[in-house]
């Protein structure tokens, strides 16, 4: 699915927060759980160190405080929003949902709240639903969270997935806007390759399934990675007429710093427009792109009228791009 907004309402992100929990662990301490080392996981990730949350810690725990710096960015206490998704596949439990959960703890009481699964492209999935309700006039303020506790669904004995992921939530609020905003999204889903990162004993399907972890062919996910990163790109440039060399600030979901080189290579992105934080929260799936946000805006790069391409890519298999125009 591609696109650029045909409505004449235009629509911006006008608050952003971010939280990661404070518990570090860094590649030694996981060298002393399994059988790794700091030397392998930076050559192989560029990942140095990830944040846990604390066993008191639920997905709600670590988007609200998220949520609360973007309302308040935006200029809202939460009780006018009218929209809440929650993009995850982490939820507090599968129901109530986390974004129901989050609005009655806002006081959000005529929100739409609903959570959204797709993998770590949920985020970007979510900023595109909350980007069609606002445009359509649907709703008027829309916040999104992106967030996952993933620590929770790791096999903390699998050397080959427990390196690579870590906890972390984001949150944007949408509404109209006199300014440019959102120029074009790009979504995308290959469920023929959903079998290379899945969750056994998650689902109807599965449910009696003692295996509870995340089972992951790291080799294909990253042979997917680097295609669709590299594609949604260009797809979403060449729809906006946009050249590579009119993007800002380029911001991809932060899985892995390889990854992240080979498809800013053959974008021709210079380094210094890419945004990137992997190696200090490893994959926050979709806390990914809002924490790395958040990094860009605070070291000046992200700043108003910057053009941004943001691509998210993850289980499912799915991809996902948004072009925006950073107005705040
Ligand atoms: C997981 C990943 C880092 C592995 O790197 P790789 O270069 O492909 O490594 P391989 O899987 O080929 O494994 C190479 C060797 O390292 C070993 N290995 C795997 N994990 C290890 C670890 N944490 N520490 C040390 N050795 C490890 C393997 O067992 C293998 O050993 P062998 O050759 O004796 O069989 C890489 O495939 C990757 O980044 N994939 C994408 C994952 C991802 O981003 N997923 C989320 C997407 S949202």
């Amino acid at each position: 699915m591609i696109g650029k907004g045909r409505s004449d309402v235009r629509v911006t992100i006008t608050g952003l927060g971010a939280y990661a929990p404070e518990r570090v662990i860094t590649n030694d301490e996981l060298a002393r759980m399994v059988d790794t080392s700091d030397e392998w996981i930076i050559e192989r990730t560029g990942i140095r160190e990830r944040r846990i949350a604390a066993d008191s810690q639920a997905l709600s725990d670590l988007s609200m405080p998220a949520a609360r710096q973007a309302l308040e960015q935006a200029g809202s206490d939460g009780t006018d929003v009218d929209l809440l998704i929650v993009a995850t596949v982490t939820p507090d439990m599968m129901f109530p949902s986390t974004s129901a959960i989050l609005a009655d703890q806002l006081g959000a009481k005529d929100a739409a709240a609903y959570d959204l699964s797709a993998g770590c492209t949920g985020f970007m999935y979510a900023l595109a639903q909350a980007y069609g309700m606002v445009a359509s006039g649907l709703a008027r303020r829309a916040l999104v969270v992106g967030g996952d506790v993933l620590s929770r669904i790791l096999d903390w004995t699998d050397r080959s997935t427990v390196v690579l992921f870590g906890d972390g939530a984001g949150a944007v609020v949408l509404e109209p806007s006199e300014e440019t905003g959102f120029l074009a999204f790009e979504l995308g889903a290959d469920g023929a390759g959903g079998e290379h990162l899945w969750l056994p004993g998650s689902g109807s399907r599965h449910f009696d399934e003692p295996e509870k972890a995340i089972k992951m062919n790291g080799r294909e996910v990253f042979k997917f990675a680097t295609r669709v990163l590299v594609q949604s790109a260009e797809d979403i440039l060449s729809r906006c007429e946009v050249t590579k060399e009119d993007v800002d600030v380029y911001v991809p979901h932060q899985a892995n710093v390889r990854i992240i080189d080979h498809a800013t290579k053959k974008l021709g992105f210079p380094s210094d427009k890419v945004v990137v934080n992997v190696e200090r929260y490893g994959n926050t799936s979709s806390g990914s792109i809002p924490l790395a946000l958040r990094d860009g805006i605070d070291d000046g790069r992200i700043r108003t009228g910057s053009l941004v391409l943001m691509t998210g890519m993850g289980a499912g298999l799915t991809w996902g791009s948004a072009l925006l125009r950073w107005t705040l």
